[in-house]
């Protein structure tokens, strides 16, 4: 015995009107599938083993001989249309999924991209990399020395007497213990006597980096800031080429018209010494005079506590620092916008990264 559908009679393979109701309901069914998984079921209700066209069409051994032609015939017809109407509707589904996989995954090349937000370089550390490379740019070398420094290079080899206020706890970081002798430096001049000590003449070092003092934080002070140290040795260096050298540098950073002026001042590693103004073309707030630093020929104790004979060589140095740059030539008014790193603050710099 052959088994069937549930409830459904195996139509006879002579009976026409029979089989042709058959393949109208599996073309009614074909017809109405969504989708080609719906499809595949209809398939195989309607011409798979137990669908009542291949029942039927099983049918067809049993007959008398003279009836098998006619149902074969009937039934190749029949069961012909339906596979042409399954062919045609999956080919139909595929189009119909092809078309909506391609709209899906549509790429509009000319839609804005999906930005991710760049970090932006912190001025302090741009105008450090840009007074760096002016003086790389005239031949200087880039020097560097320790944050913790011995108290020595930090004060004695630079000529400060042992009672010199600067060593007073009010302005220096004493690292302990005390018989360490260690400091936070205080200026970076102490790579002044560390580059004499460790290179062959002559010299011309710039050195930038973190001073720290014992300051509060405020909108002018703060215990950490930046300076970059100058220092040349050579024979017959005078005035006019700490000068000469300021100059360009300060015009090469602010444009031709900055200038430099010196004012007598005091420092025990430099003499003569003195404070250096630049007129700033730029400044915000109009252009004007601006106070920025320290300089002065090297101090003779101070060459001779390096090792170098005074009267063969001679040397100028300078100190600046790089936070009172950005606040005259950026006009920043509180120096805790500077180290808070709000990257809010370093865009509007430029998005230099
Ligand atoms: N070190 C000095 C300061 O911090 C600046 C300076 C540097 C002065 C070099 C003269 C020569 O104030």
């Amino acid at each position: 015995m052959t088994e069937t559908l549930p409830g459904a009679a195996i139509p006879n393979p002579t009976d026409e009107a029979a089989i042709t109701a058959a393949v109208d309901q599996a073309i009614a069914a074909i017809a109405g599938a969504g989708t080609l998984d719906e499809l595949k079921a209809v398939r195989l209700a309607h011409t798979g083993e137990k669908s009542p066209l291949s029942l039927a069409n099983r049918e067809i051994g049993g007959l008398p001989k003279d009836q098998k032609a006619v149902a074969g015939k009937l039934m190749g017809s029949s069961r012909g249309r339906v596979n042409k109407a399954l062919a045609d509707r999956t080919a139909e589904l595929e189009a119909q999924n092809d078309a909506r996989i391609l709209l899906e995954e549509t790429v509009d090349v000319t839609a804005a991209p999906r930005r991710r937000r760049a970090g932006a370089r912190h001025p302090l550390s741009t105008l450090q990399d840009r007074v760096a490379d002016i003086f790389v740019g005239m031949g200087w070398e880039i020097a560097e020395g320790p944050e913790v420094e011995s108290e020595w290079f930090n004060f004695d080899a630079l000529n400060f007497k042992p009672d010199h206020p600067a060593r007073e706890m009010q302005d220096t970081f004493f690292v302990e213990p005390p018989e360490a002798h260690l400091v936070m430096r205080t200026h970076t001049s102490p790579v002044q006597v560390r580059s004499m000590l460790e290179r062959e003449l002559p010299i011309y070092v710039l050195c930038p980096g973190k001073v720290f003092r014992t300051d509060e934080l405020d909108a002018t002070h703060t215990p950490v800031f930046h300076q970059f140290e100058g220092l040349a040795i050579d024979k017959n260096l005078s005035m006019a080429d700490l000068l000469g050298t300021l100059e360009h540098f300060t015009r090469q950073l602010f444009g031709d018209e900055a200038s430099v002026r010196l004012r007598p001042n005091y420092f025990p590693f430099t003499e003569p010494s003195a404070e250096l103004d630049i007129w700033h073309p730029g400044a915000k707030g109009g252009p004007r005079w601006i106070e920025w630093g320290g300089c002065g020929m090297i101090n003779p104790n101070v060459l001779r506590a390096a090792g170098i004979d005074p009267d063969i060589y001679s040397g100028f140095a300078f100190g600046m620092g790089i936070e009172r740059a950005l606040m005259f030539r950026n006009d920043v008014g509180d120096m805790r916008d500077m180290i808070e790193g709000d990257v809010r603050f370093s865009e509007h710099f430029g998005m230099e990264i």
